[in-house]
């Protein structure tokens, strides 16, 4: 099968399109033939070797942990799907090895979800490892709760998009940080109050409405947005970051976390659920032939961190 693939880490030229095995499937896994496949941050990260020292790997590592597509078989011990069930799935394993940058990919049962029935493949392809980060980081780990404040940076962004969207859809008021160009973008997606970021500092904008702090910030951006964002927190408040660990920060009456998406096939379903019912929209700012001249371009695009939306390969 064709896959684009690296045998090295490093820059865009590491990136190969290679012709490898059809992975084998073992009990509890589905080989899906991949229709799309959404491209991330972490799939340049994974290239440059970010992730060396903290998940095993080997190489070649096919690139993508974002799948849309079809179930050609259906391992021992699974349940859920059958042969020729359309599904989307994030991708990420125990070893990182099989991405879905590849005709096809084998994955834990666990980690897929029917697509929604009103997208497309590149459509689903672009929802699962940025719409369960922005699920995770809200209700698994900040608790949100109608009525409350949720302030979100780079809500333009994959994760921060879907954030704005899920948090609105509970009933918070949400203010997100966002450039100019980008603003009627965040609030066609629901956002309260767009804050351009290369014109104010958020905190101004944030103290002179709420002076006691917001009772939420979820940070996509990380490094000293995340510090100046911990001063903008209520007593009492939580600080979400998926960028860096807030946890070491100084202000010691708020809650901290730090979000690593998980693979969950209850909330993926959950998920398709509030595609189908148009309460959750994916935004395809790209959308690439699947192609080694056309990953790089992709790589390129999300390196840059100014992509609006999400970005796919389609097989
Ligand atoms: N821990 C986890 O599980 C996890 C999961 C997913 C992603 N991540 C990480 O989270 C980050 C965001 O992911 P993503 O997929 O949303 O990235 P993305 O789609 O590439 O984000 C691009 C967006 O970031 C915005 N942006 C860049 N710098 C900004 C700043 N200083 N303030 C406000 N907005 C800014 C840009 O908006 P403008 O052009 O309007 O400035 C752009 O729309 C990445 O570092 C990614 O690796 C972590």
């Amino acid at each position: 099968m064709k896959a684009i693939a690296i045998n090295e880490f490093g820059g865009r030229d590491t990136l190969q399109l290679m012709d490898l095995p059809v992975p084998e499937v073992k009990p509890g896994e589905i080989l899906v033939k991949v229709k799309a496949a959404g491209v991330n941050p972490v799939d340049w990260k994974i290239r440059e070797g970010y992730i060396k020292d903290l998940f095993p790997y080997e190489f070649p590592i096919i690139l993508g942990w974002d799948a849309a597509g079809i179930v050609e078989q259906a391992g021992e011990e699974v349940t859920r799907f059958k042969e020729g069930d359309e599904i989307f799935a994030y991708c990420r394993k125990p070893m990182v090895h099989g991405g879905a940058y590849a005709e096809y990919i084998v994955l834990e049962e666990e980690h897929a979800a029917l697509k929604p029935k009103n997208t497309s493949f590149e459509e689903a392809a672009s929802i699962p490892l940025a719409a369960l980060t922005a699920y995770q980081a809200l209700f698994d780990a900040a608790r949100i709760n109608p009525g409350e404040t949720v302030f979100i940076h780079a809500a333009a962004g994959g994760v921060g998009g879907f954030g704005v969207q899920l948090a609105k859809d509970h009933g918070a008021v949400v203010w997100g940080t966002a450039s100019g160009r980008n603003k009627e973008y965040v609030q066609d997606l629901g956002a309260d109050q767009p804050v351009d970021y290369h014109q104010v500092d958020f905190r101004d904008s944030v103290r002179s409405e709420f002076p006691d702090g917001v009772d939420v910030v979820f940070d996509c951006v990380g490094g000293e947005v995340l510090e100046r964002s911990a001063e903008i927190v209520r007593h009492g408040g939580r600080l979400i970051s998926i960028v860096d660990d807030p946890t070491g920060l100084e202000k010691s009456d708020i809650y901290k976390e730090f979000v690593f998406v998980a693979p969950n096939s209850t909330q993926l379903t959950e998920l398709a659920r509030m595609v189908e019912q148009g309460r959750l929209k994916t935004h395809l700012s790209q959308v690439f032939p699947f192609g080694l001249e056309e990953a790089q371009k992709a790589h390129e695009l999300s390196e840059s961190g100014r992509t609006r939306g999400k970005m796919v390969l389609v097989l």
